[in-house]
């Protein structure tokens, strides 16, 4: 039996599979830009908006409207997200990985261009319509990265590449960040630069797409083109001879070929699909319910609650910590594995909820209590990125073979969308419920996560995709017979598999 392509390919790492890596990853970098981008220049862009009402109307924009206005430019770009995202599986089975990220840069495009031009054309449509395309662009880009570094990567560096999505990401809110503090980007005069500024990533991306190969899996399985994907081999992987290789895809697209084409409707009635898509969609779930966008969309009005000094600086600072254990997930994946970290960052995280909720009741009799829920909140976003951060975005990648992956990540992608647009839109009305107990609803939360990544998500890490697969083909069919047991291990792995 010959080894699998991506053990194989393990034995090194080649310049062409780093720069496709890296070009695919700027897609991630834009999308993280423009979470982070419309947090601080909230009140100069605000300003903006009242000076076109004048124009218009001769009057200041009523309060109310400019509420309203300001909520669907912040929350469109989830909208635009929502939809996109679903079209994932269609969009990258038709034009392949890649051209669908080349293609995909023409929504930024579109999007930068109507951000940037916004204030010269006095027009907050202009803006908030940009803002859409701009989510559209990140829905795609959220499905398409992880699906085509998963595709290229060796087994063995699956889960480090993979993290460098979430990577690329938290860069781009912590640049985003920085570039609109007041003293850089953020004034009256700028800010159509800085959110214009995404088209930047956008051309580099044009640039070098064109440089790399296309997923091999995609060519051979999906294609059928064995010419094509062995040149692609050769480049990614740099050896000559990659017959093993395709020898192991040839596997996986006989299996394919015995399954039916894979719908969406399939995903969920079919029992060898159903157990690891709610898998994936749970996990999608319990990233964006942690509860984490609350601190990335409100936390200078969090920090500034929390009795913090220079709220803007904390919120920047919780951007340097996200970045920094995201760096830290990146060692650990290979080594500690998904399940193991996922766990420890939602338990981290669900003790951060308590701490902070503890500090946040006790501030008014405390002062020095402000001290700890900043801490807290920097806990929070740290357990965060070890686990809960990256771990969803390519483990979807990971449970599901080459046949159902694309309806896998649409239906993957469109449940942290909408759960990121939920939090998005209610979290300000929850919190002015629930006061300084907002956090223990997510708390709450975070611990079911727990208890279902526990018993339910299997470990994926050092597997083939055939070796996954596998290990849910012979599982028992329904969720509920699973329950006497934790599924750490994959009972039937090696059945199938080709190592
Ligand atoms: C994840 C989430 C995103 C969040 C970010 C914070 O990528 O999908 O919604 O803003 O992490 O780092």
């Amino acid at each position: 039996m010959p080894a699998s392509f991506q053990q194989l390919g393990a034995e090194r790492v080649t310049g062409t599979l780093v720069l496709s890596v890296f070009s695919a990853v700027l897609g991630s970098l834009q999308f993280g830009y423009n979470i982070g981008v419309i947090n601080a220049p909230q009140k100069i862009i605000e300003q903006s908006y009242n000076a076109t009402w004048m124009h218009r109307h001769g009057a200041p924009i009523p309060p109310a409207t400019l509420t309203t206005l300001w909520s669907l430019s912040v929350a469109i770009f989830s909208i635009g997200g929502m939809l996109s995202s679903f079209s994932v599986g269609v969009v990258s089975e038709w034009l392949g990985r890649k051209k669908a990220m080349l293609i995909n840069n023409l929504l930024a495009f579109i999007g930068g261009a109507l951000m940037g031009m916004s204030k010269l054309g006095q027009s907050y449509e202009m803006m908030i319509l940009g803002r859409f395309f701009i989510g559209a662009y990140s829905g795609l880009a959220s499905g398409l990265v992880p699906m085509y570094v998963g595709e290229i990567s060796p087994t063995s560096l699956r889960g480090a590449l993979g993290t460098l999505h979430q990577l690329a990401l938290v860069t781009g809110i912590l640049v985003a960040q920085i570039f609109g503090l007041q003293g850089i980007l953020g004034t009256e005069e700028l800010w159509p630069v800085l959110v214009g500024l995404t088209v930047l990533p956008t051309v580099l991306q044009m640039v070098l797409l064109p440089f790399c190969p296309e997923s091999p899996r995609y060519l051979y399985i999906i294609r059928g083109e064995e010419q094509h994907a062995k040149r692609c081999l050769k480049r990614l992987t740099g050896r000559q001879d990659v017959s093993d290789f395709l020898l192991e895809m040839k596997e996986e697209k006989r299996r394919m070929e015995m399954e039916r084409k894979v719908s969406i409707a399939e995903l969920f009635r079919s029992p060898a699909y159903r157990q690891p898509i709610i898998i994936a969609m749970v996990l999608q779930l319990s990233q964006q319910l942690s509860g984490v966008n609350a601190i990335f969309y409100y936390s200078t009005s969090i920090f500034e609650k929390a009795g913090v000094e220079s709220p803007v600086y904390a919120t920047i600072g919780a951007g340097a910590v996200n970045t920094a254990f995201t760096v830290v997930s990146l060692f650990l994946v290979e080594r500690t594995g998904r399940r193991t970290l996922h766990m420890l960052g939602l338990a981290g995280m669900a003790a951060c909820a308590v701490i902070m909720t503890v500090a946040l009741a006790l501030l008014e009799r405390v002062p020095w209590m402000s001290y700890i829920s900043m801490l807290a909140i920097f806990g929070f976003v740290a357990f965060f990125e070890v686990g809960p951060g990256p771990i969803p975005w390519f483990i979807v990648a990971e449970l599901f073979s080459q046949g159902p992956r694309p309806a896998a990540m649409a239906v993957a992608g469109l449940s942290n969308w909408t759960s990121n647009f939920i939090i998005g839109m209610g979290f300000q009305y929850i919190a002015e419920a629930c006061g300084p107990y907002v956090f223990l609803i997510f708390a709450a939360l975070l611990l079911f996560f727990l208890i279902f990544t526990y018993f339910k998500v299997p470990e994926t890490r050092g597997k083939t995709f055939d070796q996954i697969s596998s290990g849910f083909r012979c599982r028992p069919a329904s969720l509920l017979d699973m329950e006497e047991k934790p599924s750490t291990e994959m009972e039937c792995l090696g059945e199938g598999s080709l190592s």
